[in-house]
């Protein structure tokens, strides 16, 4: 049985604390947050809560993993710097695939949240740090790269390459054989039809690309 940390004292740490204590045979031990945010009981969940910062001298990288897996905030990336934060300690992090998700010996990453009724079809690759959220239909021969998040029912035909950082909203779909350059943002309920432009947007079915880039939108 693995001893787990979960980074954050939102909603998908409160989520992913759930889906470990009832879906795994992994022990979460603990969350932790930067100092800043520290409650002051230094407690969630019934739970400890460490400062960020000395999380190492109670929890040591050998003995313990990691799992942060946070919301899409700024493109994604404040969750991979949290990520690169706690691989600089020199943990491990784990990554939770859902029981009631539909998986073919995919090869996945490190630190991705996959929740229920993913389906994900053969010879598709996940990288490091992803977050599938419930129902999504990810594709066959299809990669999706490093930082990326899909909401929920997100169709993805086979053959297509997602870039790292880039965000699907509920509902969007994908032609086959497509490439969304890195940071793209797809809009709930987009149709692409063609490859994308990197940190761009795109929306409406056919989509269209939007005059602002992904950094600058709100959702
Ligand atoms: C792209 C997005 C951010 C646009 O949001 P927005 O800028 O707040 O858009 P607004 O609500 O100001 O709407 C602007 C116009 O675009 C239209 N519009 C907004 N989103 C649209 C969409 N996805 N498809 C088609 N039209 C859309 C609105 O109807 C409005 O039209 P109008 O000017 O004729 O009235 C939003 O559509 C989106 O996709 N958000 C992601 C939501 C999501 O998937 N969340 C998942 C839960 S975590």
């Amino acid at each position: 049985m693995r001893k787990i940390v979960i980074f954050g004292l939102k909603d998908y740490a409160e989520l992913a604390h759930y889906y470990l204590q009832h879906d795994t045979a992994d022990e979460v031990v603990a969350f932790s947050v930067h100092r800043q945010y520290m409650p002051e009981n230094a407690m969630f969940g019934g739970l400890p809560v460490v400062a960020f910062e000395d999380v190492e001298k109670i929890y040591p990288p050998g003995d313990f993993f990691f799992f942060a897996p946070m919301s899409p905030k700024n493109m994604n990336r404040d969750r991979e710097t949290v990520y690169l934060a706690i691989k600089s300690k020199g943990y491990q992090c784990i990554s939770y695939v859902s029981s009631k998700a539909t998986t073919f010996d995919n090869v996945i990453g490190e630190n991705c949240f996959i929740l229920e009724d993913n389906t994900i079809q053969p010879f598709t690759m996940i990288g490091n740090n992803v977050v599938l959220w419930s129902g999504n239909h990810i594709g066959h021969h299809g990669v999706i790269r490093d930082h990326v998040t899909f909401t929920s029912h997100v169709v993805m035909s086979g053959h297509c390459d997602i870039g790292a950082y880039s965000f699907f909203g509920v509902n969007s779909t994908l032609r086959n054989g497509l490439r969304i350059a890195e940071g793209g943002f797809i809009a709930m309920a987009a149709a692409i039809m063609n490859d994308t432009d990197a940190w761009s947007v795109y929306k409406g079915n056919p989509a269209e690309k939007l005059k602002i880039p992904s950094t600058k939108v709100r959702f």
